[in-house]
């Protein structure tokens, strides 16, 4: 998969270590190829002569509001150039306080998609009149503000990186995450169990007896029992 992430800070996405693209899965999986990141630099696109890619808002307010020409332009760039022919359809996103919850359902209907085009608002936002003609989807990663959407661009990259074919292994299998449908619950989408490790005995805690009875039948549905529990009482 290629994704495109439209930015004024490109360095964030930089693969090299210690950023976020340059370390454990999403490092593997972009050393495998199974995942381009191209980040843009939006002032790159800008036809003013200093470079601007904002302005204050209308009506007045604290804030600058990124202006349409520069998005629409690099946008338009960005899915005309591709590595391979035919170029990929992107599907555009807009990482956005006002948009669609990031859910694990969402994260896997994206990680099935060719390319997709990031864009990462900044300040108080983008020019609506850019969002309405794109269509893009608007994606939060949750109620609280960040500073501007690359950090939700790299939540993103990071979960689907995980779910691309072949980026985990087996003994890391996705399936058994948090949020994946269960397949022995109907595809319930639950919470994760409490996971335990050596030593058994550790400050006069033990490991839950059903786990070290070697009864796969009955740890299986001991997990299945915690993870509704956990998800009734912390999503409930
Ligand atoms: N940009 C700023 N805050 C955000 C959030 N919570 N989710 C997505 N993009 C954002």
């Amino acid at each position: 998969m290629r994704v495109d992430v439209l930015t004024t800070f490109p360095e964030m996405f930089e693969a090299s270590p210690p950023g976020v693209l340059g370390v454990s899965i999403p490092s593997r999986a972009l050393r495998d190829g199974r995942l381009e990141v191209v980040a843009t630099n939006l002032r790159e696109f800008s036809a003013s002569k200093h470079r601007k890619t904002d302005d204050r808002p209308y009506g007045g307010g604290p804030g600058m509001v990124l202006t349409c020409q520069p998005v629409w332009d690099a946008v338009h760039a960005i899915e005309a150039s591709d590595s391979v022919r035919p170029v990929r359809a992107c599907t555009r996103i807009v990482m956005t306080p006002q948009g669609r919850m990031l859910s694990q359902e969402v994260v896997e209907e994206l990680a099935t998609k060719p390319r997709l085009l990031i864009i990462a608002g900044h300040y108080e936002g983008i020019d609506e009149r850019v969002i309405d003609a794109l269509k893009p989807m608007e994606l939060s990663i949750g109620d609280y503000v960040l500073s501007g959407g690359e950090l939700a661009g790299l939540v993103l990259i990071d979960a689907i990186a995980r779910l691309l074919p072949g980026v985990l292994g087996d003994s890391q299998s996705s399936v058994q995450d948090s949020f994946s449908a269960e397949p022995q619950a109907g595809g319930e989408r639950l919470l994760d169990c409490p996971h335990y490790t050596k030593p058994r005995d550790w400050m006069g805690r033990s490991v839950p007896d059903v786990l070290l009875s070697g009864d796969h039948q009955a740890i299986v549905r001991w997990r299945l029992e915690q993870k509704r529990t956990r998800t009734r009482e912390r999503r409930g």
